[in-house]
């Protein structure tokens, strides 16, 4: 790549500074550590390459990590999820390489993966692990450099347990999707309301009487059920582990195998981490009109190879709808090219969210600048005291306080002896 940056259109760096500052002012916690970072500028002159869906947010998170003084390259972690007038602000406005354009291809996105790590990582920042695995992969001569990384999601969290439990990992990882702040809200509200909103702008259907079918009910569908309901759905669930299936039946939804919710669904929403979850045989045993939409983080849950071989015409019927006519007659709706329909579809998780996660990020990096030297090559947890004050300046961002312990409750905890 003969320039140190790879978009769509430059033009459009003033629209991104609208959206990048209108995602700031929901994103109070991250801008205190902004603040403190510009004082004390814990990342001075390190390079990091950020592998993160170029969003608003994500904008503000690399302006916190510039302030602190380190000097960030960010490329795409998904080939649809960019935001094309936000990689614009930060390359005219931030200065800042970016390599991402919404709906590049596999090849481009891997190209792009490859630009970013030129730059020579001692830190890492993912979300997904495709830029620890290609690092690990591909570019090992960069390995000795690399002080310690961290990662977003729960499917890249899994990625680097078993590069870990392989004896692969080369590196310190945080593991920013373990934080309370992160998965209990950004997995949960985060993709439960962005889903929703991506479904609905993929298609503008009714979601009130419908049955909706959410494969998996780890915290991210738990939050796309929760949603659905509330927008009217008669939602079923599907699980393979017993004890989230038994979760989902006290929460009062029905859960069945995935082999007869396929025939009962109007939309399917899929978002367990695995392959296939919708496979050949529940497209063959779907209703005409069926929606399929994933917001697992790979396009990997809708065996789209299966769909396609199983169509005879593919039509785009919206901007993110492609409309599979089979050979029966029946006419199956894919949503966001089975790509994570919140970010392909709509913006991703609201900024309130990413405050907390992307605070857990920045504090994460400063974390493995001081630490790196007694840490192993192993997935750690944020450590609690940082997922603490995070909740606690949240609290107090949103005008919340809270009660504290008297010294006489405080003693009362500390004791055995007395009881009724
Ligand atoms: N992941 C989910 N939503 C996101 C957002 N708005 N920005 C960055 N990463 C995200």
């Amino acid at each position: 790549m003969s320039k140190n940056y790879d978009i769509r259109d430059l033009s459009l760096a003033d629209k991104g500074r609208f959206r990048m500052q209108w995602a700031a002012r929901e994103m109070p916690v991250l801008e205190l550590i902004g603040q403190r970072f510009e004082k004390e500028r814990p990342l001075k002159g390190l390079r990091m390459s950020a592998c993160l869906h170029v969003t608003s947010e994500t904008a503000n998170l690399m302006r916190v990590l510039q302030a602190g003084g380190a000097d960030v390259v960010l490329t795409a972690s998904n080939p649809l999820s960019t935001q094309d007038d936000i990689a614009a602000t930060l390359v005219a406005h931030y200065e800042m390489p970016v390599y991402a354009i919404k709906g590049e291809s596999n090849e481009t996105y891997y190209a792009h993966i490859k630009a970013a790590l030129d730059h020579r990582p001692q830190i890492t920042m993912d979300d997904g692990a495709d830029l620890v695995g290609t690092l690990h992969k591909d570019r090992r001569e960069l390995l000795p450099g690399v002080i310690g990384g961290t990662e977003e999601t729960t499917t890249g969290v899994i990625r680097l347990r078993a590069m870990a439990a392989d004896g692969e990992l080369m590196f310190p990882v945080i593991a920013v999707n373990d934080a309370l702040t992160k998965h209990l809200f950004d997995n949960r509200y985060g993709t439960g309301q962005s889903t929703m909103d991506g479904v609905i702008r993929a298609t503008n259907v009714l979601i009130a009487g419908k049955n909706l079918v959410v494969g998996g009910y780890g915290w991210c569908s738990r939050g796309i059920a929760m949603r659905a309901k509330g927008l009217g759905a008669n939602v079923i669930v599907t699980e393979i582990d017993p004890m989230k299936a038994l979760e989902a039946v006290m929460d009062g939804y029905r859960v069945m195998p995935m082999a007869e919710a396929a025939r009962l669904g109007d939309i399917f929403i899929t978002s367990t981490g695995d392959i296939n979850v919708l496979d050949q045989h529940h497209f063959e045993a779907m209703k005409n009109g069926a929606i399929l939409a994933n917001s697992g983080h790979f396009n990997v849950e809708i065996n789209i190879p299966a769909l396609e071989k199983m169509a005879i015409e593919v039509r785009r019927v919206r901007e993110f709808l492609d409309e599979y006519i089979l050979a029966d007659g029946r006419h199956l709706f894919l949503a966001g090219e089975g790509r994570l329909v919140n970010l392909a579809a709509a913006e991703g998780h609201p900024s309130a969210v990413m405050d907390m996660s992307f605070a857990n990020q920045a504090l994460a990096a400063e974390y493995v600048v001081k630490n790196y030297d007694k840490l192993g090559h192993a997935v750690y947890s944020v450590p609690e005291d940082i997922d603490n004050e995070i909740a606690r300046l949240k609290l107090a961002a949103m005008g919340v306080s809270i009660d504290v312990l008297t010294s006489e409750q405080d003693a009362y905890l500390r004791q055995w002896r007395s009881g009724t």
